[in-house]
């Protein structure tokens, strides 16, 4: 068990002192490798926090004893100060227990708004790394800053979009999903493309609650994801790569019923270990984490489940164009992203949410990106056959899309035969009527409340690419804006199209038939950063360039890259 070595303690102390807010978990290692009688508490996987409210946060760490699967006693401490001086909160956290996989999370109370606080656990002498956190504002804000991350897929690349944005002014970091990968090594990316040392662990697909767990474990073993969370804290919601690709309320495209189990077993062990790893409020039931946070009278997060409670199956593109049923099911007015009850609670939130800026965080991208069939007939080519020749029709029928919009008739190019269709039936695309129930929503709330001036700002991820978009009514008006982030390392177009970068962009940003683009990036990985204040929302996207290499700079925002929406 752990040894009452005074001297052992003031030594972690000082250690802990010196590493702050960045330290990563290597305190207890470093002092205690040498020392065969002690069984130290390692804290592996470093410190987080998150959902944080006016008065309080949730506080998370992993502990365990060196040698034995014990339970490991915990206590937590909140202060005002890195040296804690000044604890404000403090008391007995849940054990550390192997039915937990050793993780521990508590819901730190009596804070103030609007502060930054240091925290850390302790274990007899064993002392965590700290952490910094902080509580969310109250009454008149003047300003929020957000870090929002997606898709952040461990093999295909180093997590630097995380190191460096828990060096930026961030004050809150939100995690729209693809927070961790199910795939087997080998598998996405191919064998041959994982960066190396980034293999994943368990090196199968992640089925049972055990592989979930190790599969979490891997995540939070990475030094810019501790930073990440050591830094500030973090409101995350899952997409669909937390169970596996392209959940659904009742299945997923990646799971094979029977040969992997029901879906119902997989769910429930990813959810278990979901809540375990991450710093989230866990309710009563695991699978509702739709919640809202409020900025005072700046801003309300309404932080949305568009994957697992209520999503109706996808449809693929032929059977939601080329059949009567995938027809009607598509443009059912009944069909189904968030379910009734959550978007009734939304409805609710955003009604009686008195901020001006109605945020909400979510997953899949909500404005129309469409193509038409005769572009995405040669993108079909490409995929069948890539070489110069298929390349280059891509590129000449995008420049002939564009040329027939600008002119006189575009119908003469855009037949019946030939109709703009959306390139994702998984995003908000796949589920008009959904869509259009939101944003009719908040234009009923926002003309019903006049003096308050709500403004709709939606925050996306999963297309692993960047954009900011208008979003309009089926009638065409405009009733807010997104900013849909890019991924911290998964793939993006530039891993299929190379040589298309310009041509893709074009082929979304310059068409607006359709969709209603007014800037996209296809071939970087980032993060977005939003600052709100009562006249913008100013959305930032930030770009490293490499996740492939161990180095990387970081790339200051042109003129184009800072994207703003005036209050
Ligand atoms: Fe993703």
């Amino acid at each position: 068990m752990a040894s009452q070595d005074t001297s052992r303690r003031s030594f972690i102390i000082k250690l802990a002192s010196v590493s702050g807010t960045l330290a990563t978990g290597s305190i207890l290692s470093a002092c205690g490798g040498g020392d065969e009688s002690s069984n130290m508490v390692q804290f592996n996987y470093g410190v987080a926090s998150g959902d944080p409210l006016s008065n309080k946060v949730i506080l998370w760490t992993h502990a365990k004893y060196q040698n034995s699967n014990d339970p490991v006693a915990l206590r937590y401490e909140v202060a005002t100060d890195v040296a804690f001086a000044n604890v404000v909160s403090s008391g007995v956290a849940p054990p550390a227990i192997e039915a937990a996989s050793f993780t521990s999370k508590v819901d730190a109370s009596g804070l103030a708004p609007a502060t930054d606080y240091y925290y850390r656990f302790t274990s007899d002498v064993w002392i965590s790394p700290i952490g910094r956190t902080r509580t969310l504002p109250t009454g008149t804000v003047s300003e929020v800053k957000l870090a929002v991350f997606s898709c952040s897929s461990y093999a295909h690349g180093h997590f630097h979009v995380y190191g460096e944005a828990s060096k930026s002014d961030a004050q809150y970091a939100l995690h729209l999903g693809d927070y961790i990968y199910e795939y087997k090594d080998g598998e996405y990316p191919s064998a041959t493309s994982v960066v190396f040392g980034r293999n994943v662990l368990p090196a199968n697909e992640i089925v049972t609650l055990s592989d979930y767990r190790i599969r979490h474990a891997l995540y939070k073993s990475d030094v810019n994801l501790k930073l990440l969370h050591a830094r500030m804290p973090m409101i995350a919601v899952w997409d669909d790569h937390e169970f596996n690709n392209d959940t659904y309320m009742t299945g997923a495209e990646n799971h094979t019923e029977g040969a992997e189990g029901t879906f119902a077993a997989r769910k429930a062990a990813a959810l278990q270990a979901y809540h375990e790893w991450m710093p989230i409020r866990t309710g009563a039931d695991k699978a509702v984490i739709y919640r809202s946070f409020d900025f005072g009278n700046l801003l309300s997060l309404h932080m949305l489940d568009t994957r697992l409670i209520g999503r109706e199956k996808q449809l693929d593109q032929t059977e939601a164009l080329s059949t009567l049923a995938g027809q009607q099911a598509w443009m059912s007015p009944s069909r189904q992203l968030l379910g009734t009850t959550q978007t009734q609670w939304l409805q609710n939130a955003m009604g009686t949410s008195t901020a001006k800026w109605q945020v909400l965080g979510q997953q899949v991208v909500m404005a129309a990106t469409w193509l038409p069939i005769s572009v995405q007939t040669k993108f079909q080519a490409y995929f069948a056959s890539p070489n110069a020749s298929t390349v280059g029709s891509i590129i000449a029928e995008v420049e002939t899309y564009k040329t027939a919009l600008k002119s006189a008739n575009p119908a003469t190019y855009l037949t019946a035969a030939n109709p703009v269709v959306p390139y994702s039936f998984d995003a908000w695309d796949g589920y008009p009527a959904a869509r259009e129930t939101v944003l009719q929503t908040f234009a009923g709330v926002a003309a019903s409340q006049p003096t308050i001036g709500k403004k709709l700002v939606v925050l996306s991820g999963d297309s692993h690419n960047a954009w900011h978009t208008n979003l309009t009514l089926a009638n065409g008006t405009k009733v807010g804006e997104e900013f849909a982030t890019s991924s911290v390392s998964s793939p993006g177009w530039e891993a299929y199209f190379p040589s298309m970068i310009p041509t893709i962009k074009s082929l979304f940003q310059d068409t607006t038939s359709k969709s209603n683009v007014q800037w996209m990036d296809a071939s970087r990985r980032g993060y977005l950063k939003m600052t709100f204040t009562a006249a913008q929302a100013k959305g930032e996207f930030i770009f490293v360039d490499s996740v492939t290499n161990a180095t990387y700079s970081v790339q200051t925002p042109a003129a184009a890259e800072t994207r703003t929406y005036l209050g």
